[in-house]
């Protein structure tokens, strides 16, 4: 249902807020970024400061692909990854269908990037 939406831009967001970063987020963000540099993928890594989704965490959203995943451990990272280059979404962590990721995509139908609110440029 929300498949990729056509963006240009290739961005994984990771938040690295309190919650999401005591239940290790930015080892899941450092996982993801390694891939990403080891095959040269054309993907950006971003930090991102919060979806309030809290209780669930770690977060992250894949923008182009309006998917959302919550309870991502290191070792979700290469199927997030694939995902992202356009592979099968990751189903046991894929919260795409839930209330607070259908608000985050009308925020980005909206025109609200959630680079805007980033911690990284
Ligand atoms: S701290 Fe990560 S969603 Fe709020």
């Amino acid at each position: 249902m929300y498949d990729d939406f056509g963006s240009d831009e290739r961005i994984i967001h990771v938040c690295v807020n309190v919650d999401c970063r005591l239940r290790g987020s930015e080892a899941v963000r450092d996982r993801l970024q390694k891939l990403v540099d080891e095959q040269d993928a054309d993907i950006e890594v971003n930090d991102y400061i919060c979806f309030a989704a809290c209780e669930q965490g770690p977060n992250l959203l894949i923008e182009h692909k309006r998917a959302f995943y919550s309870e991502v451990s290191e070792s979700d990272a290469e199927g997030v990854l694939g995902h992202a280059l356009d592979g099968p979404a990751v189903e046991a962590i894929d919260r795409s269908s839930s209330f607070i990721a259908r608000k985050i995509f009308n925020m980005l139908d909206a025109g609200f990037k959630p680079g805007d609110l980033s911690l990284t440029e």
